[in-house]
């Protein structure tokens, strides 16, 4: 498969957008994938630059096991375009953020990752002023989302 280099964007890049780094980095190493699949993460926001996950994001992943407390938080750059061959946003405010200032001639797939997912949800809802179950239902649709988009990548012409 073609080489792939995927960003999930998320607002404050603490809660959703690590866990989908940390998942999604995990599901392709498990299907052999890690050579040819790159991922990151970042925050369409500022607020948390330098910051782990938060501490209920990096816990529920490890219930699962998906490991994320190596990761840092960092704001999503106009160079990101440059880099990236799929930049993924977790909800429709942060996408609309990341057209601001995304170049008009990017020929990457910017758009929602739950497009990639097989249920009725568009968006993953912020569980940053939620309890511990909002986390978890990051957790659902995110591997939701991962598979989908581990098939598409495969499926993809060279
Ligand atoms: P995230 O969640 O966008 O999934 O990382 C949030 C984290 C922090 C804040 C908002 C959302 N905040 O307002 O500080």
């Amino acid at each position: 498969m073609k080489k792939a280099r995927v960003l999930f964007v998320c607002l404050g890049n603490i809660c959703r957008s690590p866990t989908a780094h940390g998942v999604f980095e995990t599901l392709a190493a498990q299907q052999g994938l890690a050579g040819v699949i790159d991922v990151d993460s970042a925050g369409t926001a500022a607020y948390h630059v330098g910051n782990p996950p938060d501490s209920r994001s990096i816990s529920a992943a490890a219930e699962r096991g998906y490991q994320l407390d190596h990761l840092r938080a960092r704001q999503a750059t106009p160079e990101d375009f440059s880099e990236f061959t799929h930049i993924l946003a977790m909800d429709e405010e942060n996408l609309r953020n990341l057209k601001a200032i995304a170049p008009p001639d990017y020929a990457g797939h910017l758009g929602l990752f739950l497009d990639f997912a097989q249920c009725v949800e568009r968006e993953v809802p912020d569980p940053y002023y939620g309890g511990d179950s909002g986390f978890d239902h990051v957790l659902d649709l995110v591997e939701n989302a991962s598979f989908g988009l581990l098939l598409k990548l495969q499926q993809a012409p060279r």
